[in-house]
């Protein structure tokens, strides 16, 4: 079985006061690491010393939205993948579409950073998606090739064990257009499919496979209850302790 991750991007939003306030109310539904779901919070890199000490010895851990493939040195406004574990994360997203898209990042430079992470002992969730110019000219599967082969370039079936791959196509992100059940489970279908021939059978059955965009209390036990669907990365609906803990619930009853 796979366990459900429910994690949660806060993006450039929360405060020293809300983001511990956030972390004490979802302890509420998660106070001990669970079998059943795996719950996790990216905020805002300044919060995240103060997010984690809040979140300690819970079922919520806590991972960076972004970092550097450099351990130190002259790399202005950058953080390294050490630097998040120092101040207690265990997790960082990477490859996010809008990463990609307002940042200019590559395919090549993600998978610099996605290796580093790995290295330090960092979990990895990458982030792959396609535009909606993509889907419409049919190249949805094209690009998460592309994106898949780029940021996994020297990753080795052993490291699989601590990647955890998100869908998220960039046309549903943040514009309350979800993907339909349907859809999400074809590209989540198309990516398994991806992890066996270019890994083999036993890492495509075990990476947890996320869905992003959109979710929210309301379609999210349709998007979970899909084979392939292993969870979701959860943005807006992840600033809301009342639109996020129903979201957690959904994950646990997918496995149920
Ligand atoms: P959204 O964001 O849930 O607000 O659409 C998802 C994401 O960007 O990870």
């Amino acid at each position: 079985m796979r366990r459900p991750i429910i994690a949660g991007n806060w993006k450039l939003n929360t405060c020293s006061e809300s983001g511990p306030a956030l972390v004490a109310a979802l302890k509420a539904e998660v106070p001990a690491p669970s079998d059943k779901v795996e719950v996790v919070v990216c905020p805002p890199y300044p919060y995240l010393g103060l997010v984690a000490a809040a979140a300690a010895g819970s079922g919520v851990e806590v991972g960076g939205q972004n970092a550097w493939h450099e351990t130190s040195g002259a790399f202005t406004g950058e953080v390294a993948c050490e630097m998040l574990q120092d101040v207690g994360c265990k997790w960082v997203v990477l490859g996010h579409s809008e990463r990609r898209q307002i940042n200019g990042e590559s395919d090549e430079l993600i998978n610099s950073k996605v290796r580093k992470a790995l290295d330090v002992g960092l979990k990895v969730i990458l982030c792959v998606g396609e535009l909606l110019e993509d889907r419409e000219g049919d190249r949805t599967e094209a690009v998460l090739k592309t994106q898949m082969t780029g940021g996994l370039v020297d990753v080795s079936a052993e490291q699989m064990a601590e990647v955890v791959i998100a869908y998220e196509p960039v046309w549903a992100i943040g514009t309350g257009k979800v993907a339909s059940d349907e859809q999400a489970e074809e590209a989540h279908k198309f990516l398994r499919g991806w992890l066996e021939g270019r890994f083999n059978g036993d890492v495509a059955g075990a990476t947890r496979i996320l869905y992003g965009g959109s979710v929210k209390p309301d379609n999210a036990n349709g998007l979970l209850g899909q084979p392939n669907v292993d969870g979701a990365l959860v943005g807006g609906a992840s600033l809301k302790a009342e639109l996020f803990i129903p979201i957690i619930q959904a994950g646990v009853a997918s496995v149920s």
